[in-house]
């Protein structure tokens, strides 16, 4: 830990001390001195103190008067005692006044260092906890995950049987559906909350890339790794990994992942030394697995490595029940955010959001609602607030048509009551072929997906047509 940012004031009334302290500390910490009580006011007030170390004896006043104030202040510093006297009566007076430790005089410089180090590494400590427990709380709790569907019923019921053990856990269902706020709550329910959630979206990256993101690789395995570089096994080591859309992930890989796995043993690319990994694996899946395993794409042992435990999270067309406590949620939400006082939504809005398909589901809800609360300056968001698509309108378009050909030969975007995710999808895709010349590299960057789901995309369209 680098303690050059950590402000120490020193009070003495002798020079001699005050000099003899900020020249041995001044190159560790950032030292301040004051002779008397006012001018250490002073200084506590003007700036945010870390650390006061005061005599006791100041002149004719009192140290421990200091301490005193100098703990009422809004962000109170940690508090050491000196004292010549060697008195055990008032060190012990002065830590139940609120002092962090006490230190004899003549003082030993190396012990007082040390104190200090100690005192400020413990509170750095302390208020890491308390965020990350807040953290922990508030955000991705089961609580957070909304839903009082007879579906949703058995994903809380396996989250909670789970997420203690360490057990693979494997979440499928659409986008959208809530797999990683899943993954987040398993993570936070486990018996390792406060250790880190790794998350990795193998469908972003490259063969060679997801490998040594995995994995990690030596300096000079392949062209490109001029450094030695740790993978996310590694980096999760002692927390959870999540591994974001795993049907992605090419067949190399897969072996190697089976092997991390069952063996709890990684190795870097490079180098064939095996590294104990102490990692809680989560997956997640827009794809049918087994389907992938009878097709070939998917490691049957792989899949059952995985699969210990499943999570399927069910579309939302399939809980209509639940649309009016999301988007009420995801209302309260945005409105805070923009500081707006819409506090519900029309009955025509309500009908209108129950009936939807929600291909994209909760995602899609959610992204709707915002739209609602931006476009929206009454206390309640109608039908005309929401977007477009949602009344059989056509949509905004993603890809903005070339300047001066608002009308013209391209093909435009798909548009009327048939729209679908889908037929969007498609409809980009080509597009996107069409803009590189066909360079499906090109492409999949424009659409920002990896080039093998790309594939896999235009493999399926061919299937399809
Ligand atoms: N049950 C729920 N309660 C509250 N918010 C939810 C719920 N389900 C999903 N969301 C919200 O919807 C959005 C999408 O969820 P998430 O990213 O977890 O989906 P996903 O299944 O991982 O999607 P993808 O497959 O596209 O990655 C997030 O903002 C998430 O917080
Ligand atoms: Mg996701």
């Amino acid at each position: 830990m680098d303690f050059t940012e950590t402000t120490v004031l020193i009070v003495d009334d002798e020079k001699n001390t005050r000099d003899g302290l900020r020249m041995s500390f001044e190159d560790e910490f950032d030292v301040y001195i004051a002779a008397n009580i006012s001018e250490a006011t002073e200084i506590l007030k003007a700036e945010v103190v870390d650390v006061m170390v005061t005599d006791l004896r100041l002149g004719g006043e009192d140290g421990m008067e200091l301490i005193d104030q100098a703990l009422k202040m809004p962000k109170p510093p940690i508090c050491i005692l000196m004292t010549a006297y060697g008195s055990v009566d008032v060190a012990v007076d002065a830590m139940k006044r609120g002092a962090y430790d006490y230190v004899g005089k003549p003082l030993n410089l190396d012990e007082l260092e040390l104190i200090i180090k100690r005192a400020v590494r413990n509170r750095s400590v302390e208020s890491e906890n308390v965020a990350l427990k807040q953290q922990v709380d508030k955000r991705y709790g089961l609580e957070n995950v909304i839903g009082e569907s007879q579906v949703m019923s058995p994903v809380f019921d396996t989250v909670r049987q789970v997420a203690p053990t360490r057990a693979t856990v494997l979440i499928e269902g659409e986008s959208g559906t809530g797999k990683e706020l899943i993954a987040h709550a398993i993570h936070n329910l486990s018996d390792r909350p406060k250790s880190k959630l790794v998350i990795v979206h193998c469908a972003a990256l490259s063969e060679q890339l997801l490998e040594s993101e995995l994995f990690g690789h030596e300096k000079g395995a392949f062209t490109g790794a001029s450094e030695r570089r740790k993978g996310r096994f590694e980096e999760a080591d002692g927390g959870t990994l999540f591994l974001d859309e795993v049907g992605e992930i090419d067949s190399g890989t897969q072996v190697k992942l089976l092997r991390a796995l069952g063996e709890r043993t990684i190795e870097r690319i490079g180098s064939n030394q095996p590294i104990k990994v102490d990692v809680r694996v989560i997956a997640a899946t827009n794809r049918n697995l087994e389907k992938l395993v009878r097709e070939g794409e998917f490691r049957d042992d792989l899949y059952f490595r995985l699969n210990v435990v499943k999570v399927l999270m069910p579309p939302l067309r399939e809980r209509r029940e639940d649309i009016v406590l999301l988007a009420n949620a995801f209302l309260k939400e945005f409105a805070e955010e923009n500081n707006k006082p819409i506090r519900e939504l029309t009955g025509d809005a309500i009908q209108t959001l129950i009936d939807y398909d929600w291909p994209g589901n909760v995602r899609e809800l959610r992204t709707a609602i915002e739209h609602g609360v931006v476009m929206c300056n009454a206390s309640k968001i109608g039908l005309r607030h929401l977007p477009p698509f949602l009344k059989g309108e056509s949509p905004t378009r993603l890809f903005p048509p070339p300047a001066g050909d608002s009308n013209s030969t391209g093909e435009s975007a798909p548009s009327g009551e048939n729209l679908n995710l889908a037929e969007m999808e498609k409809h980009f895709i080509r597009r996107a072929l069409d803009r590189t010349g066909g360079n499906r590299t090109e492409a999949a960057k424009i659409l920002g997906i990896s080039r093998r789901t790309l594939q896999r995309k235009l493999k399926e369209m061919d299937s399809d047509e």
